[in-house]
């Protein structure tokens, strides 16, 4: 049987429209997804949308629709735009599901049995676009610490979670699984926090109706937060048995942005260890994007909406802009110029170039069939180790995240590449019949070298990947076997590359 990997995006909130920090996470995810795939894992790749709560309710009210109707209508755009970005998911929750609601019902209800549940009364400083209740210390000048804007005084009889009484247990297993949290700074970050001392928390709320009732006192709607972390398990079946429940919980990685990862590294492992469910393995925290060095934000009119984007420079050049500019885990930003900078010299230059160089001279030289290479020379043999050595480094690096380090490391395979042309002059060779032996096993290499490489690639490149893989005359399967060194067999008929990536002028 095969392993299996199970990885998530956060679930969107419906109230906003996607932009490129959800289209991140969701592209983050989908490489990981692809790359699992074809190193041989069984994998479930889950992603969907946060359809509860007040700031739902609120802008549908503001848009004159019902909740549900605002949410049939704004999922559709994620769902369009994740089919655009060619994201492999397997399944797509929305938290107005019935699978989702049962799941939900059942965790809360399980954890009140068992006494960590409780009824009490509630009295604090609440921010409604954050969802979250904040003690007046905690407050910055009167306003939210996380978004700085207004909170208003809230009381209400409310759940309360247990969560005081879970803070040694969490500590000891942050302690005990130091992949836990990613990155380190983020892990050091919540001990700090956890170690202040965990309040219990409020999970129910009575001002508004538009969520999940608690069971047996439909009053009380459970707390969005609740109700959205528990996707993760309600998706795969939970609380039935069902096959996928049990082969891919816990999941091996939820992936999500630093905004969020409080709720994921302290409230849904504690309200797991309460239910008396596994944790999952990791939670890796990304940074977040600015544009042009200021916060997107829809009142500076400048959030970037990833349609534009793919309309204007292609699907597989958004990708790996977002993958490739800025390591994983940190912040970055993003500019036009920085895009259509890795457009025009990583993409059209490097690898664009290197394919549409190389295939052109097999279709010259040998009529497109794929010669048999002889023995090879150092400089043969340096380019194959590169390229072998590259696959290694990338499965290292690919386990880490390190999606930024995982391209550069592909870029240096292609350079060589790039190089090796240069420094066999095939030109030259092609002169001389007596050279034809060494004009073929140059020729080998250079396109074994690239099949290898886009192979890897089309994790990240699934469109151009393809196109490049087909000129190779690959029409195998990608697998981890076959990304060892001889793939492509003598007599495969490649054919010349159009350029994989047009140069942007301006
Ligand atoms: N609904 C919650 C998540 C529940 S998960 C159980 C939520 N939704 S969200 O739509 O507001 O945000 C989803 C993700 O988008 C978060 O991981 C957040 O970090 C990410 N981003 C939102 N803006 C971003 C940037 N400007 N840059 C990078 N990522 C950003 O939170």
């Amino acid at each position: 049987m095969k392993p299996t990997f199970y990885v998530t995006t956060p679930i969107y909130y419906v109230n906003d429209v996607p932009h490129i920090g959800h289209a991140y996470t969701t592209v983050a995810a989908d490489v990981l997804a692809r790359y699992k795939r074809l190193m041989g894992f069984d994998v479930y790749f889950l992603t969907g949308s946060d359809e509860h709560g007040q700031k739902v309710e609120k802008a549908a009210i503001t848009a004159g629709e019902t909740p549900l109707e605002l949410a049939d209508r704004v999922v559709k755009r994620y769902q369009a735009l994740w089919e655009r970005l060619g994201i492999s998911h397997n399944d797509f929750i929305r938290t107005t599901q019935e699978r989702h609601k049962k799941g939900v019902s059942e965790i809360f209800s399980n954890i009140l049995e068992k006494g960590d549940i409780y009824l009490g009364e509630y009295e604090d400083w609440y921010c409604t676009p954050c969802e979250t209740f904040w003690p007046e210390t905690q407050l910055i000048e009167n306003r939210c610490p996380d978004c700085n804007r207004p909170v208003e005084k809230l009381k209400e009889e409310s759940y309360f979670f247990r969560m005081s009484k879970y803070q040694q247990a969490l500590l000891d297993h942050i302690e005990t699984h130091p992949d836990f949290i990613q990155p380190k700074s983020k892990r050091n970050e919540i001990i700090s926090f956890v170690k202040e001392g965990l309040r219990d928390l409020s999970v129910s709320r009575t001002t508004f109706s538009w969520g999940i009732p608690v069971p047996g006192n439909d009053k009380h709607i459970i707390y969005v937060w609740f109700d959205a972390l528990t996707n993760y398990m309600s998706a795969l079946g939970y609380p039935d048995a069902t096959p996928e429940y049990q082969r891919f919980w816990p999941a091996n990685v939820h992936l999500i942005g630093k905004d969020i990862l409080r709720f994921h590294t302290v409230y849904w492992p504690t309200f797991l260890m309460a239910a008396g469910l596994p944790l999952p393995e990791k939670v890796f925290a990304h940074g977040w994007w600015t544009v042009e060095g200021q916060k997107m934000s829809k009142s500076l009119q400048n959030v970037v909406e990833p349609n534009m984007l793919i309309d204007k420079y292609g699907v597989d050049a958004v990708r790996y802009f977002l993958m490739r500019e800025v390591p994983f885990g940190l912040d970055g930003d993003f500019s036009h110029t920085a895009l259509v900078q890795r457009i025009n010299s990583d993409l059209a230059n490097d690898i664009g170039n290197l394919l549409s160089r190389s295939t052109a001279m097999a279709v010259k030289y040998f009529d497109g069939v794929l010669p048999s290479p002889a023995e090879l020379t150092e400089t043969d043999s340096a380019l194959k180790n590169k390229t072998i050595e590259m696959v290694e480094t990338v499965n290292k690096l690919m386990d880490e995240l390190a999606f930024s380090k995982v391209l550069q490391t592909i870029w240096e395979v292609i350079s060589a590449g790039n190089k090796y042309i240069d420094e066999s002059a095939p030109w030259t060779l092609a002169k001389e019949p007596a050279n034809r032996e060494r004009l073929a096993t140059v020729m080998y290499c250079l396109l074994e070298s690239q099949r290898i490489t886009h192979c890897v690639l089309s994790a990240f490149l699934p469109t151009t990947a393809g196109k490049a893989l087909d000129s190779l005359g690959w029409i195998k399967e990608i697998t981890r076997e076959n990304l060892q060194w001889g793939g492509l067999s003598t007599g495969t008929t490649v054919t010349k590359s159009e350029a994989l990536f047009p140069r942007i002028e301006g």
